[in-house]
């Protein structure tokens, strides 16, 4: 399928990467996980994890995937939530419906990005900082396994991740 696929971690730009690449090349319809969801049971996620638990939460992510491999005729930019890859199921599901691309970046500039954020609920409450160390040590790996491409963000513009993006995916 030809489908472009970012990951990475919370703050990691993958929503707004997405939309500029459905921007610059209209073939390409974005789908965003935690939207997805978020029309679908018409509440936010902060909601979801609250009244219905990680784990619901989790298997909303793979249906959704589930329902865009059904589109073979598709051609999606899927920007997907930071703890999607982590579950096996997910990722066989991801590399059948397209290329993966690695939004990595430090925990400096998430920190940086993310500061003051009350919509993502693994980071509220205790020190940021050592949250997303935390989840980061715990990631990073599958992220780097799972990926097709790596792009190093840190010192980089929009522009140029998607630069990157396009050339490569030709
Ligand atoms: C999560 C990341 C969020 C969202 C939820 C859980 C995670 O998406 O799916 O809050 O486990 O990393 P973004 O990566 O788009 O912020």
């Amino acid at each position: 399928m030809d489908n472009i696929i970012l990951i990475g971690f919370m703050g990691s730009g993958k929503s707004t990467v997405g939309r500029c690449i459905t921007e610059i090349d209209t073939k390409y319809k974005q789908i965003d996980t935690d939207w997805y969801i978020e029309k679908k049971y018409r509440t936010q996620i902060s909601n979801i994890f609250a009244t219905k638990g990680e784990a619901a939460f989790r298997q909303m992510e793979t249906d959704c995937l589930k329902e865009i491999l059904k589109d073979e005729n598709g051609h999606y930019v899927l920007s997907v939530g930071g703890g999607l890859p982590m579950k096996d199921e997910n990722q066989k599901l991801l590399h059948q419906i397209g290329r993966i691309v690695y939004l990595r970046a430090s925990v400096d500039t998430l920190k940086g990005r993310l500061s003051g954020d009350k919509n993502r609920p693994l980071l509220q409450g205790g020190d940021l900082s050592d949250k997303i160390t935390d989840l980061m040590n715990k990631r990073q790996g599958t992220y780097e396994n799972l990926a097709d491409i790596i792009i190093d963000t840190d010192n980089m513009t929009i522009e140029d991740v998607i630069e990157i993006i396009m050339r490569e995916i030709q």
